[in-house]
């Protein structure tokens, strides 16, 4: 059994009721409960946190011992390099992934302190970017 930890970072604790326009009207509770159930040989650990540091915390905690961790880093992807050094110092591999296009939207956005760390990308296909890192892991 494969065991992969999604992480999420700022403001994405509201999906389903953030900006419902660029984010959908999905919870990410009801979309988890989805992937758990058709990906059933594997073991989806799922942390959620607002804080920075706290994401860091969860990097190291599993970063040794997990398959894979999926990793939408909200707006801290576009901002920390702590991030960038907490994802090259563990062993498990990382895989980016945002909601939204985020080449289709303002500047600051374009940039990702975080992609030259990870194993890969996935950007811009709603919820199902999730998948579609998953499914990197399967093989
Ligand atoms: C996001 C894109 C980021 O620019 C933004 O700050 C988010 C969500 C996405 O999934 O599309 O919070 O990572």
């Amino acid at each position: 059994m494969k065991k992969i930890l999604i992480i999420n970072g700022p403001n994405l604790n509201l999906l389903g009721k953030r900006e419902p326009t660029i984010y959908g009207n999905a919870s990410f509770e009801d979309y988890l409960e989805t992937l758990r159930s058709r990906y059933p040989q594997c073991d989806i650990a799922y942390y959620q946190s607002n804080i920075e540091g706290e994401m860091i915390n969860k990097i190291h905690e599993v970063g040794f011992t997990y398959d894979g961790i999926i990793l939408n880093a909200g707006a801290y992807t576009h901002t920390s390099i702590a991030l960038h050094d907490a994802i090259k110092a563990v062993t498990t591999p990382v895989v980016e992934v945002h909601i939204s296009n985020v080449h289709a939207r303002e500047p600051f956005r374009h940039v990702s302190m975080l992609s030259a760390a990870c194993r890969g990308v996935v950007i811009g296909f709603g919820l199902d970017s999730y998948r579609l890192a998953l499914e990197s892991f399967i093989g």
